[in-house]
């Protein structure tokens, strides 16, 4: 073996965090604890005998050209069904040749939207606390962060606009506007509008990520962004609709940018996976599929995040604050007698449950009082003992605080 030492690594790579939340994963892996930190989509609403049954008719009635190479765009018959599906809530027509890029995982379509959209410097709007495989992913690309706080109805557009009558001149604007990822909260309709009309006045442009609005399990959904805008990049994923493992995404764009991020994917990967595309496509193109399918699912999240809200309200009481959620995997509580929530993770490790602290979705990385819980993977009855072990950790992180 050679003793002369590697070469260094690109200067990028100093910029790469690495995630707080796979640290995590892996301890929660190695021990009994109940994990209230991931947000994998419950094995519970995996269709697998369509999936099983749809493959099978796949490869006996087509065979080799269902895994055969693809175009970069993504298969005609998924563009399709996007564009028809997505043409229905924009409430106008979306072109499946030259809107539509099908991407790896949504996870994808940010990373080519950082390659292609952010120079050093650029200024990238997030929200604050926000998702952290965004943070990631852009922060490679060095731009300069501008967090902009949010509440219960999602990012504060007021603040947003005040910022820019100062001055701020940001190139891309990020929200996930439905049950946001890590606070749950959903865009309010009329913040959806004044964005769409922000970008419109000062010509920024907003990607809009949306991977859990088919998650919703109380009241009416609204009109994406992409709706009063088309300086919009939709994103949306079939992760949490279906199944994540196939790792199929699709965004919807101005033709100019679907076009650039196309030649990015290109030279990344060539296509997604031709197989995982067809199967998703033809499943869910069968006539009321997809609503059956909602239909069946949406209820088991609704019944978890109820349970974990009752549970976390009769243990903590004032001592943990929160919105009940309406959809999406996660609930996000404030903790006001602890000025931030790493020991209370650590004892709750302890204690046989994890969770991630508010800091690690802090768009400055400092302390917080927050955290996220996410009841998506568990069932009803492991959650209520997840939260008498979390008010068990809690007890023992205060001990001794006056
Ligand atoms: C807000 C947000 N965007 C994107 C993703 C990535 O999803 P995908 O599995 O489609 O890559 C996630 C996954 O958890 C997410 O929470």
């Amino acid at each position: 073996m050679s003793s002369v030492p590697l070469p260094p690594f690109a200067q990028r790579t100093s910029r790469l965090r690495a995630s707080t939340i796979r640290e995590l994963l892996k301890l929660t892996e190695s021990r009994d604890i109940l994990s209230l930190a991931g947000g994998l989509p419950s094995p519970d609403s995996f269709p697998l005998i369509d999936l099983r049954r749809e493959s099978d008719r796949l490869l006996s009635e087509f065979g080799p050209s269902v895994v055969q190479y693809s175009a970069t765009d993504g298969v005609p018959v998924l563009r399709s069904w996007i564009a028809e599906h997505a043409g229905a809530t924009f409430g106008r027509t979306v072109d499946p040749e030259t809107q539509i890029l099908v991407t790896h995982g949504s996870q994808q379509a940010l990373d080519l939207i950082g390659k292609v959209m952010v120079d050093e410097g650029d200024v990238v709007v997030v929200e604050d606390p926000g998702y952290l495989g965004m943070i990631q992913c852009f922060d490679l690309y060095g731009p300069q962060f501008e967090a902009v706080p949010g509440d219960e109805n999602g990012m504060r557009t007021d603040v947003l606009a005040e910022r820019l009558a100062n001055g701020l001149r940001p190139k891309l604007v990020y929200v996930v506007a439905n049950f946001h990822n890590p606070t749950g909260a959903t865009l309010a309709f009329a913040r959806r509008q004044h964005l769409a009309e922000l970008a419109d006045a000062y010509g920024f442009l907003i990607v809009e990520d949306d991977p859990y609005g088919a998650i919703r399990f109380r009241g009416a959904e609204l009109a994406p962004v992409a709706s009063f805008s088309d300086r919009v990049v939709h994103l949306s994923t079939f992760s949490k609709m279906v199944a994540p493992g196939f790792r199929v995404g699709w965004c919807i764009g101005p033709p100019a940018i679907i076009a650039m991020l196309n030649k990015a994917k290109q030279a990344t990967d060539l296509h997604t996976s031709t197989f995982a595309q067809y199967l998703l496509a033809n499943l869910v193109s069968q006539p009321g599929w997809l609503d059956d399918h909602r239909r069946s699912i949406v209820p088991i999240y609704r019944e978890r995040a109820d349970a974990l809200a009752d549970a976390l309200a009769a243990e903590f009481g004032e001592r943990a604050l929160f919105h009940r959620p309406d959809g999406g995997m996660f609930l996000w509580a404030t903790f006001p007698e602890l000025t931030n929530t790493d020991a209370f993770a650590v004892n709750s490790i302890e204690a046989g449950v994890a969770f991630i602290p508010g800091q690690a979705f802090a768009v400055d990385q400092q302390p917080r009082s927050t955290a996220r819980f996410s009841f998506a993977t568990l069932s009803p009855e492991q959650l209520r003992v997840a939260a008498a072990r979390l008010g068990q950790a809690y007890a023992n992180t205060t001990k001794g605080t006056p």
